[in-house]
């Protein structure tokens, strides 16, 4: 069989032939940037073929490289097959980047603070031959005298039971009891000798595609005691959703769910670690996650997701016990993970809506989640309608040639001279630019547009004479940094067949709001919030959002950035037993409307390929 070796590092793999090229870096332990899922349409898996030979396609992929990567034996790692033996160098910037992860979110320690697992201390009076009672029921009784729940309403677990009377008596009878609310009554979850009353800890977790936010809380007086992130492990297996649920079918289903949890214990420990506490003292964790992740993390195959008639296998709330599934946390803790609406509104959706409050307003509130697909959901006390659907990867930097997550490097703001049609950049971390992110390229449409350089169908000016704007080698194309500027080696532009594509992704999100509207019976103007959850609403610039179109105008006090919703709204029901006991509810009251099945969804997202619209009426505020 053929190795494959990889530059630097000189990691070894011995694959069989015809094995990609990506796959080979995945058993070598690389992660790749897979925007596209190795489906050869976003170029950011570029390596260099030093030696040996792999089967590639140049010239059906000849768009994405430069004529000196294509000397230096430029390919795509997804594309490339192995045929014998081969040294492959791997560019820094074709690997998983340390991302700017949304952790800290301000508010949260305002969330009402009412939580589901308590400790009681309980001095008891020795057992004698005038008080038989057994060990289980003097404790439960204890409990009761401090003001906790009846005993009958209290469930044992067996191992609690098994220690029970070991503990009792080593302890001179004084011990902790520590009674969670379960989906029914209550279950006493440990007894400890002494007094452990002061520690008592909870974990909210965001479990998202790409990374994992856990915050570790206090749960005996509501103080957050640290945060940690990282990557999803899972990424090793593929970037996205559907090439999760595909590895998954290839017999990988306990590889994604042990990655997952993983990642969450890698999470938890960094912030156990933080804060000077014991992982064992954490008996709640409360994990929000997409409906394939929360399918994946509890090992429950997602297979039939993505068939028709696209089932997922639970849509409701579970509690599952710490133990059963290898989560970092004492044995008898209890892991809850969010309901789902439906396939595409899941469990990260309904956080989101917790954290937005929209269910206590009278006033109508829009809520969008945008990443490589957008969710939107728009409601109030009584009502809430639901949509998703591809923004396409334009908007997180696939399908554009210098779109990149938002790593360090990444040009995130963007405003351009109208005289000199210079452009004035910032990027992640104050480094060169490496390329643009989401908000970093909405700026630029935004500023392209009222610097006339791009016409109102995203076409680009090329009777201006400035070096920027130039003819292109296959587009046209405007030059955000020049070579020397950059740490890439080129120069960074953006092309007319990049604004296209990011046309597409923001009229298909302009409109899904608008069929929502439409479907609630309401006007633009009729919207009291529009809310922007995830890491690509919080840095985005919300003028700039709706010079392009992306949302309805509105007055801009209205646009707020909400931030990680997802990991808010895992706090809110961690810390929150009210808060936690309907979210099954909110749930359920949610419609779901299938963009593909609604006829007008066609004609409002054609309607909505222009900047910022064909219908100049509903931006009367755009020049
Ligand atoms: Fe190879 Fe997108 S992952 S082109």
């Amino acid at each position: 069989m053929p190795t494959v070796t990889f530059l630097p590092g000189y990691r070894k793999v011995t694959v069989p032939g015809g094995t990609t090229i990506l796959d080979a870096a995945r058993a070598a332990g690389l992660s790749m940037n897979v925007v596209c899922g190795g489906q050869g349409k976003c170029g950011k898996c570029l390596v260099f073929i030093k030696e040996g030979t792999a089967t590639f396609d140049r010239d059906k992929y000849r768009r994405f490289f430069s004529d000196d990567e294509i000397a230096r034996g430029a390919c795509l790692a997804c594309q490339a097959t192995v045929v014998g033996d081969v040294l492959v160098n791997v560019p820094a910037e074709s690997l998983i980047q340390e991302q700017k992860i949304l952790v800290e979110v301000p508010g949260q320690e305002g969330i009402p603070f009412n939580p589901a697992v308590r400790k009681y201390v309980v001095r008891l009076e020795p057992p004698s031959l005038d008080d038989t009672t057994p060990d289980l029921t003097r404790v439960l009784e204890g409990i009761e005298k401090q003001g906790g729940p009846p005993p009958t309403s209290i469930y044992a677990p067996l191992d609690v039971l098994c220690f029970l009377p070991l503990v009792l008596r080593r302890n001179e009878w004084n011990a902790t009891a520590t009674v969670a609310l379960a989906p029914v009554g209550y279950r006493l979850s440990s007894v400890d000798g002494g007094d452990t009353s002061e520690r008592l800890y909870g974990a909210a977790v965001d479990l998202g595609t790409t990374t994992v936010v856990a915050y570790l809380w206090s749960l005996t007086d509501g103080r957050i005691l640290a945060t940690a992130s990282n990557y999803n492990r899972q990424i090793s297996c593929g970037e996205d959703i559907l090439s999760r649920v595909n590895f998954s079918r290839k017999s990988g289903l306990s590889q994604l769910q042990q990655l997952a949890t993983e990642s969450i214990n890698e999470a938890l420990t960094t912030a156990a670690d933080t804060a000077g506490i014991d992982r064992e003292e954490i008996f709640e964790v409360m994990v929000a996650g997409n409906t394939v992740m929360t399918h994946l993390f509890l090992g429950i195959d997602p297979a039939y997701m993505i068939t028709e008639p696209y089932i997922p296998v639970v849509r409701r709330m579970l509690s599952t016990g710490a133990g059963q599934i290898g989560i970092a946390a004492h044995r008898n803790a209890e892991v809850y993970t969010f309901p789902a609406v439906s396939n595409f509104i899941g469990g990260d959706i309904i956080a989101d809506i917790l954290a937005t409050g929209m269910t206590d307003r009278e006033e109508a509130t829009l809520m969008v989640d945008i990443g490589t697909n957008f969710e939107a959901v728009l409601g109030n006390s009584d009502w809430m309608l639901s949509c998703a659907g591809a923004a396409g990867p334009a908007l997180e930097g696939g399908e554009v040639l210098f779109g990149m997550r938002a790593n360090p490097g990444a040009i995130e703001r963007v405003a351009i001279d109208a005289e000199t049609l210079t452009p004035t950049c910032s990027t992640i971390n104050g480094v060169r630019p490496r390329g643009i992110c989401g908000s970093g390229l909405i700026d630029l449409l935004a500023e392209l547009l009222r610097t006339c350089v791009i016409d109102r169908t995203g076409r680009i000016n090329l009777d201006i004479s400035h070096p920027r704007v130039r003819k292109g080698q296959y587009y046209p194309e405007y030059v955000v940094a020049w070579k020397k500027e950059t740490s890439v080696g080129k120069d960074i532009v953006m092309t007319e067949n990049d604004i296209r594509n990011l046309i597409m992704s923001k009229a298909a999100i302009h409109g899904a709001c608008m069929t929502l509207l439409d479907a609630a019976g309401l006007e633009p103007g009729d919207i009291g919030r529009v809310c922007f959850a995830g890491a690509f609403g919080n840095y985005l610039n919300k003028e700039n959002a709706i010079t392009v179109g992306l949302i309805p105008e509105m007055p801009l006090d209205r646009v707020e950035n909400i931030g990680n919703g997802a990991i808010t709204g895992a706090n809110i029901a961690l810390i929150n037993r009210k808060r936690r006991k309907e979210l099954d509810a909110i749930a359920r009251r949610i419609t779901y409307i299938e963009l593909n099945a609604e006829p007008s969804f066609m004609d409002r997202y054609t309607s909505s390929c222009f900047l910022p619209h064909t219908d100049f009426t509903l931006f009367p505020h755009v020049q």
